[in-house]
């Protein structure tokens, strides 16, 4: 496995997955009963952007970098979150703010130097479990939790195209063992025909009520070769999610699009 998160960390696709994120767990807690928040392939949690990988790829620049410099107070709580000038949270680190003392959070990590690091930043923290296992089957073995409210943030690192199909049979038994949970799973926008073979498999495969998908992108999503924007498959939106999602996505349109082909969309794919 080749894939390491240091070198996208903070991209525009990391923005505006984490914004949405952030949306979707402050509107869980407009409920006071504690949320399990679940992310199954967590990344190191804390990435410097000064350190040599971010360096070296500059996605940062065109994604966090943007929103710093231009900030919006449908950002605010999102950048308040994301943290200091030369650094970004990743989604544990996220998570792990967000969590109120009644809430718990559990991250998985596959790869054991990440694995690590993400144990040293939550070391004093004990709200958060970092598990040194495979995010897949995690989502049977900690699903269902006692709470039986929760959050499951699905977040593959899509190096080869099976992952969409790992994607939507990942998100098919998750909602089997816990079909109340609320899950955001992400996949990257390259051409078009991935992601509807994605959307198809949902709405086809049987199981799933009450999904959305939400799609930003940068530039028209027309070269299967070129990475253009990013998706998160929603199940089991809260109520006002998409009304909170849609300005919050307009603004990213203008902060973080490459000109007049940037835009968004929020689709049914079922309903509840
Ligand atoms: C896209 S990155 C995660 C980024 C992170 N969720 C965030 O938003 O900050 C994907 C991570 O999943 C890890 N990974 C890959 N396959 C995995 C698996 N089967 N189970 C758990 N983690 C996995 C990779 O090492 C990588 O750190």
């Amino acid at each position: 496995m080749n894939y390491r998160h240091a070198f996208h960390a903070g991209n525009f696709a990391d923005c505006v997955k984490h914004a949405l994120l952030v949306t979707l767990i402050r509107l869980l807690q407009r409920k006071e009963k504690p949320l399990f928040l679940l992310d199954t392939h967590a990344g190191a949690g804390l990435y410097d952007l000064g350190a040599e990988e971010a360096q070296r790829s500059g996605e940062w620049r065109e994604g966090i970098a943007r929103l710093r410099q231009a900030p919006h107070p449908r950002l605010a709580p999102y950048l308040t979150l994301a943290g200091e000038e030369r650094t970004y949270a990743g989604s544990p680190l996220l998570l792990a703010r967000l969590a109120r003392p009644q809430d718990r959070v559990a991250c998985c990590e596959r790869v054991p130097e990440v694995a690590a690091r993400l144990r040293a930043l939550f070391r004093a923290n004990r709200q958060v479990a970092v598990h040194l296992r495979d995010g897949w089957e995690a989502l049977r073995a900690l699903l269902p939790p006692p709470e039986r409210r929760g959050l499951v943030f699905i977040d593959p690192p899509f190096e080869d195209r099976n992952d969409y199909a790992a994607l939507a049979q990942g998100l098919r038994e998750a909602y089997r063992c816990f079909p109340q949970g609320i899950y955001a799973a992400w996949y990257p926008l390259k051409g078009r025909g991935a992601a509807h073979q994605l959307h198809f498999d949902l709405k086809t495969g049987g199981r799933l009520r009450d999904v959305l998908a939400v799609e930003f992108w940068r530039r028209p999503p027309l070269d299967p070769e070129r990475f253009a924007g990013s998706g998160l498959i929603i199940v089991n939106p809260p109520y006002g999610f998409a009304e909170e999602a849609a300005p919050l996505l307009d603004v990213l349109v203008d902060r973080l699009g490459d000109g007049e082909g940037a835009g968004f969309a929020i689709e049914r794919l079922l309903d509840e």
